[in-house]
């Protein structure tokens, strides 16, 4: 424990714009260890000066950080007090483990704050607590250890019934949480990186026998916000709040290869309420967000929606998938999704609902709202034949609702098909409205505006011209023409 208060005095004592007093402990209120302390710094920053100029800066950099760590709760700990070491070879898991504990304690007095200096901190999977903030700093990495061994296993989801790639357990986040409130994860940008390449390969290769786990991941918590970091090269989905309320997703960054990187989600909301994603650049392996509440009959038994979630001002890329998708797995129900001023560029789509018979449930009162796509293959989709199944016991009579989307001030260049809804017999999609839109099309063809089994409307004109499908209204919202065709066929999936 002395250690403990050592190092954390040392850093304040160098900040500059610091009160020490403040966070010095009573042991070392005494002048003299002040000044003896002081002049450690001094002599060891000036011995290190006097072996190499260059290193010497480097180290500079490292004992003064360019930036004051902010204090979000009363308590502030620095992950080197529990013996953390930060060189990338190190397991800290027990240093991560022994700090939470010391700021579960604190609870009840406002909670505590991890603080993770510059360095590259190795750890296994390790379980948050409430009431608390892990602040990472410039240039500080938290690496997951990518052997499958040092990972628990948990039982699948209520919600899925199954673990998603197996059957069975499987694996946990490598920052994990359940039953928490008030939890902040932030920084100057510091970053959470899962090394995703071991189990990408393992799962290509089919050597794991349990579903990879989350970067990050929060269940059946409130009042979560993660900002100002980048979360990197996660085994699966990156970040994956699960049957939360109130979560707050600003300034982050998510990375990982647009190809090869299978299942890298970037934010996965699944079965919350209460959501805001903004400010954040996203550019992953699979798709940039996916709204879910849980798949088929597992789904449908444990029934929590997700509702209530605004997502905006975004820049997406996602090679594979599509920007924000909602789905497959819908069988809570989805519904108030807000979409706006969204940037979406070299991605396969940009907007998609999925769904499936055998979902059930339902995805209403979704808006979108002034997107631009930029070289995109299909920019609007639905498609309601997205048939991956937990397994065969699934009730196929329980259809998924789809009804209230809109689409407003959408625009786009580089876009081959701009729009293709394709409802079905059995799921129709109902009431779509189409308002200002513009999309540049990267070649002629036919068919560019693809529907099938879809109500709705557009309002004034839009580029390019609507399937038969929908009425036509002016812009003052008088009935130009009626369809006589809603149930019309024309997707061309080959493009
Ligand atoms: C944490 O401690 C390390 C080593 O003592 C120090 O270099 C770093 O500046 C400290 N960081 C914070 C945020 O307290
Ligand atoms: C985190 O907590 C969950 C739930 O209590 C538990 O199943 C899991 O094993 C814990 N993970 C670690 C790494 O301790
Ligand atoms: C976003 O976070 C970065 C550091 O990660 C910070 O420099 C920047 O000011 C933040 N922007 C906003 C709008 O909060
Ligand atoms: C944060 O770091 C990531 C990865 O290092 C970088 O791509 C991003 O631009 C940084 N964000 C800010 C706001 O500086
Ligand atoms: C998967 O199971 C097989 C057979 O039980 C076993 O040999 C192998 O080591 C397991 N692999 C992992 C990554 O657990
Ligand atoms: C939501 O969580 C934030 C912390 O992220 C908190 O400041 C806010 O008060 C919470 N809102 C509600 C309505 O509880
Ligand atoms: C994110 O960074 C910006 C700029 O430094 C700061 O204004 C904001 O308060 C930070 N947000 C959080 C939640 O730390
Ligand atoms: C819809 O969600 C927004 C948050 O995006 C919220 O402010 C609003 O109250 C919700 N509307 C309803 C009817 O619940
Ligand atoms: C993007 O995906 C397509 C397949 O859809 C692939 O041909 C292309 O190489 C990918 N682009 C990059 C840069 O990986
Ligand atoms: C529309 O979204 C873009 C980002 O793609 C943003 O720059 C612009 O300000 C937004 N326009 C409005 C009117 O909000
Ligand atoms: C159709 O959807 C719009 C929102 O896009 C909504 O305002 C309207 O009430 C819906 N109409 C019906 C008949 O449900
Ligand atoms: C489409 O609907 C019309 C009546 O509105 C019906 O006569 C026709 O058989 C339907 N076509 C298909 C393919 O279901």
């Amino acid at each position: 424990m002395v250690e403990t208060v050592t190092s954390s005095f040392w850093w304040r004592w160098t900040q500059p714009h610091h009160h020490p007093r403040r966070w010095v402990p009573s042991v070392f209120t005494t002048h003299k260890a002040i000044i003896t302390a002081v002049w450690i710094a001094f002599l060891v920053t000036v011995f290190w000066w006097q072996v190499d100029a260059t290193a010497g800066i480097l180290i500079f950099r490292r004992v003064f950080p360019a930036r004051e760590v902010p204090k979000f709760r009363p308590v502030a700990f620095n992950l080197t007090d529990f013996g953390g070491v930060g060189d990338g070879v190190t397991v800290n898991t027990e240093a991560f483990e022994k700090a939470i504990l010391a700021i579960a304690k604190l609870g009840k007095k406002g909670g505590g704050q991890l603080n993770v200096p510059p360095g590259y901190w190795l750890t296994a999977p390790f379980n948050l607590t409430s009431h608390m903030t892990l602040f990472l700093a410039e240039g500080a990495v938290i690496l997951g250890i990518d052997d499958e061994k040092y990972w628990p296993l948990m039982p699948p989801l209520p919600s899925y019934g199954y673990g998603r790639e197996h059957r069975g357990p499987r694996y946990g986040s490598l920052i994990h949480g359940q039953k928490l409130k008030d939890v902040i994860i932030t920084g100057h940008n510091g970053t959470i990186n899962g090394q995703g390449q071991a189990w990408w390969k393992k799962f290509r290769q089919k050597l794991l026998n349990h579903s990879r786990g989350p970067l990050v991941q929060i269940m059946w918590s409130t009042d979560i916000l993660i900002s100002n970091i980048t979360l990197q090269d996660s085994p699966f989905w990156t970040l994956h709040p699960y049957d939360c309320k109130n979560v707050t997703i600003r300034n982050v960054t998510i990375l990982a290869p647009i190809a090869g990187a299978p299942n890298t989600d970037g934010i996965d909301p699944d079965s919350c309420e209460d959501v805001l994603i903004e400010n954040c650049y996203i550019s992953v392996g699979d798709d940039g967000i996916a709204i879910k509440s849980g798949w088929d009959q597992y789904g449908i038994a444990y029934g929590r929606p997700s509702k209530n979630i605004l997502i905006r001002n975004l820049v997406i890329r996602s090679n594979v998938s599509a920007g924000v998708s909602i789905g497959s797995e819908m069988s809570g129900g989805v519904s108030n999704v807000t979409v706006e001023n969204l940037f979406i560029w070299n991605s396969r789509r940009a907007v998609r609902i999925k769904t499936a018979p055998g979902r059930g449930g339902y995805v209403r009162d979704i808006t979108y709202k002034n997107l631009t796509f930029e070289n995109v293959r299909v920019g609007i989709v639905i498609k309601t034949d997205y048939n991956e199944h937990a397994d065969e016991s699934f009730d196929p009579k329980a259809v998924p609702l789809l009804e209230n989307i809109s689409y407003t001030t959408i625009h786009g260049e580089g876009v081959r098909v701009p729009v293709q809804i394709h409802g079905s017999k059995e799921i129709w999609v109902r009431n779509v409205t189409f308002r200002d839109m513009s999309i540049g099309l990267t070649y002629k063809k036919k068919h560019i505006f693809q529907c099938a089994y879809v109500q709705g409307r557009v309002i004034g004109t839009i580029f390019p011209a609507p399937c038969k499908n929908l009425d036509l209204y002016d812009e003052q919202g008088h009935l130009i023409r009626r369809s006589d065709a809603q149930n019309a066929t024309d997707i061309d999936y080959d493009i």
